[in-house]
C-alpha cells in the first residue's frame, strides 16, 4: 500500500475501552508507555501504515485521556464511547455504528497488542480476502498459553471456536493455539452475530471471540492464520508483560539501527526510544538511553550510562556518563564524564562541557570549553572562550532570573562567580577566586580579591600543642638549618 491510496474496503478497529484491572495502575493500560510511546500508540501506527479508509478507537475507562492520547497521534481518527455494557464484543459493536454504510473488511486490533506491525498484517489481509472468510483471526501457537483465549478447531482442523481461559475446560486450557485479539471480518456477517452475542459467560461479558463460533454455527468460513513470530501478538496485561513487550520492541529497535551502521556494544543495556535517528557509524556503549526525538550525528560516541532525552548530537561528538534533555551540542564537541545538560543547553562545535558540569538555558559557543566543576545558567558565552574551573553563573538573586554574556575569547581563572546580569567583554580576562559583579570590558583584566596578608606565627601563637604547630615548628626549624647549611656553603 503506498502512503497517499486510501484501501477504501478496509475500516479498523481498535479497541482500548478497558481498565487493564491487571496493570494495577491509575494510569489506563493502553497509556503505559515502551519505546517511548503509548501501548494503543504502536497499534494506531500500524493501522496508519495499512492506509484504511477509517480508523475507530472505542474508549471509555479514563474516556478523555485515552482520547486526547490518539487524537494527538492523528485527528483522522474517530473516537467512540463504549457503554456500561463490557466486553470486547460490545466495544466492536459500538464501533461499527460509526461504519453503518461500510461493507468491507473490519480490522479489529487490541490497544495492548502494541508489537504487531503492517508487515505481520499484509499477508494476513491479503489470505483473508484471497479466501473470502467471512472472519480471518491471527492465532500463535505458545509454549505457555496461560491468560489467552484458546483456539479450538473441529476434526477437521478447522476453526470451530475461541473459549477464554476463564471459562475453559482441563482439556480446552491445555489447547497451546491461542488467540491474539486481531481479527478480520467482513462488515456485514460481523455485524449481524454481534447483535445476537450474550454475557453467559465467567466474565459477564460480550466477548468478541464468541462470534468466531457463532459464524461457524451459521455455516460462514473462518480462518486462522498462525504467526511465525510469537513475539509480535504479545498482549500487555500486566507488568511483567509491559517490561517483555518493552525488552521485544527495544530488540527489534536496537536490531534496525545496528543494520543500518550503528555499533551497538550491549544491546541488552542500551534503550532506543523507537523515535529517535541514529546516523552510520555512531557507537553506543552499554547503559545508555537514547530517547524520544533524540538524534545521533555521524560517527558519534555515546555512552556509557548516558541519558539523552530530546537531544541533538552533532557528527564525531562524543558524551559519556552525562545525562542531558532538550540540549544541542555540536559537532566534534565533548560532554562529560559526568556532565548534566539542562533544556536550552546549546554546546558549539568543537567545545566542551567537562566534568561535573551542569549547564541550563545557555549558549556555549564554538570552540569554548567550561571543563571542570562549574553551573552555567542563562548564559551566552561566545567563541573561543575557556571558563576556570569552578566557574558559577548566579543568575537567581531570589527574586528573577537574570543572564551573563561572556564574549569571544575570554579566560577566566579558577573559582569564578558571576553575578548577573553581567557581561565579559571580548578577550577579557579574570583573577581567580573573583566575583564578577560588574561588567568587564573588552581585554580588561578583571581582579576582586582582597591582597592577601599572611600573619606569621599565628598558629603557634594561637593552638599551641596542635599537631598543626608541631608541624609549622619542625617546617620552621628546617628553614632556618636550610639557612645555616647554604650560609656556610658560601
Ligand atoms: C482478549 C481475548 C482473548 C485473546 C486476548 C489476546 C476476548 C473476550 N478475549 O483477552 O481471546 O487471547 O485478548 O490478547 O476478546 N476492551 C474494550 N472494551 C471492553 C473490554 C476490553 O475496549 O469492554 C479492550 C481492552 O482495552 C484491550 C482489549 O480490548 O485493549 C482486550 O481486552 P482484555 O481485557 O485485555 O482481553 P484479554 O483478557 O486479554
Ligand atoms: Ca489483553
Amino acid at each position: 500500500m503506498t502512503d497517499n491510496a486510501l484501501d477504501a474496503s478496509l475500516a479498523v478497529v481498535i479497541l482500548a475501552a478497558g481498565q487493564g484491572t491487571r496493570m494495577r495502575s491509575s494510569l489506563p493500560k493502553v497509556l503505559h508507555r515502551i519505546g517511548g510511546r503509548p501501548l494503543v500508540g504502536h497499534v494506531l501506527d500500524t493501522a496508519r501504515d495499512l492506509a484504511p479508509a477509517h480508523v475507530v478507537v472505542v474508549v471509555r475507562h479514563e474516556r478523555d485521556l485515552v482520547a486526547e492520547a490518539v487524537l494527538g497521534v492523528s485527528d483522522e481518527v474517530v473516537v467512540v464511547d463504549q457503554d456500561e455494557i463490557p466486553g470486547t464484543g460490545r466495544a466492536v459493536e459500538v464501533a461499527l455504528r460509526h461504519l453503518r454504510d461500510f461493507e468491507g473488511d473490519v480490522l479489529v486490533l487490541s490497544g495492548d497488542v502494541p508489537l504487531l506491525d503492517a508487515d505481520a498484517l499484509t499477508p494476513f489481509l491479503a489470505a483473508h480476502r484471497a479466501a473470502s472468510s467471512a472472519a480471518t483471526l491471527l492465532s500463535a501457537v505458545l509454549d505457555d498459553p496461560t491468560g489467552y483465549g484458546r483456539v479450538l478447531r473441529d476434526e477437521t482442523g478447522a476453526v470451530a471456536q475461541i473459549v477464554e481461559q476463564k471459562d475453559a475446560t482441563a482439556e480446552q486450557a491445555a489447547v497451546r493455539e491461542v488467540n491474539a485479539g486481531v481479527y478480520l471480518f467482513q462488515a456485514g456477517p460481523l455485524r449481524a452475530e454481534l447483535e445476537r452475542v450474550g454475557t453467559d459467560n465467567a466474565q459477564g461479558e460480550k466477548y468478541l471471540t464468541d462470534v468466531i463460533g457463532m459464524l461457524r454455527a451459521d455455516a460462514y468460513e473462518v480462518a486462522a492464520s498462525i504467526v511465525a513470530d510469537v513475539t509480535s501478538v504479545m498482549g500487555v496485561n500486566d507488568r511483567v508483560q509491559l517490561s517483555e513487550a518493552a525488552r521485544v520492541l527495544n530488540a527489534r529497535t536496537v536490531r534496525k539501527w545496528q543494520l543500518a551502521g550503528v555499533t551497538v556494544q550491549d544491546p541488552a543495556s542500551t534503550w532506543i526510544d523507537v523515535t529517535a535517528t541514529l546516523a552510520p557509524d555512531v557507537t553506543v556503549l552499554p547503559h545508555t538511553q537514547i530517547l524520544r526525538a533524540t538524534v545521533i550525528g555521524e560517527g558519534a560516541v555515546v555512552g556509557p550510562d548516558t541519558t539523552l532525552e530530546d537531544c541533538e548530537v552533532g557528527a564525531g561528538a562524543t558524551v559519556r556518563r552525562s545525562d542531558a534533555t532538550l540540549a544541542v551540542i555540536g559537532e566534534r564537541a565533548s560532554v562529560g564524564p559526568f556532565a548534566y545538560l539542562r533544556p536550552g543547553t546549546q554546546l558549539g562545535a568543537r567545545g566542551k562541557i567537562g566534568t561535573f558540569v551542569e549547564t541550563k538555558n545557555s549558549t556555549i559557543g564554538e570552540g569554548s570549553k567550561v571543563p571542570h566543576l562549574s553551573y552555567i545558567g542563562d548564559t551566552t558565552i561566545g567563541r573561543g572562550v575557556n571558563l576556570g574551573a569552578g566557574a558559577i553563573t548566579a543568575n537567581y538573586d531570589d527574586i528573577a532570573k537574570h543572564r551573563t554574556e561572556i564574549g569571544d575569547e575570554v579566560h577566566s581563572g579558577s573559582h569564578n562567580v558571576f553575578v548577573a546580569p553581567v557581561r565579559i567583554g571580548d578577550g577579557a580576562k579574570t583573577g581567580a577566586g573573583a566575583v564578577i559583579r560588574k561588567d568587564v570590558p573588552a581585554g580588561a583584566l578583571a581582579l576582586s580579591v582582597a591582597p592577601q596578608r599572611n600573619v606569621e606565627g599565628w598558629v603557634e601563637n594561637h593552638r599551641p600543642g596542635t599537631g598543626a604547630a608541631e608541624a609549622a615548628a619542625r617546617a620552621r626549624s628546617a628553614e632556618k638549618a636550610d639557612d645555616v647549611a647554604q650560609e656556610e656553603s658560601h
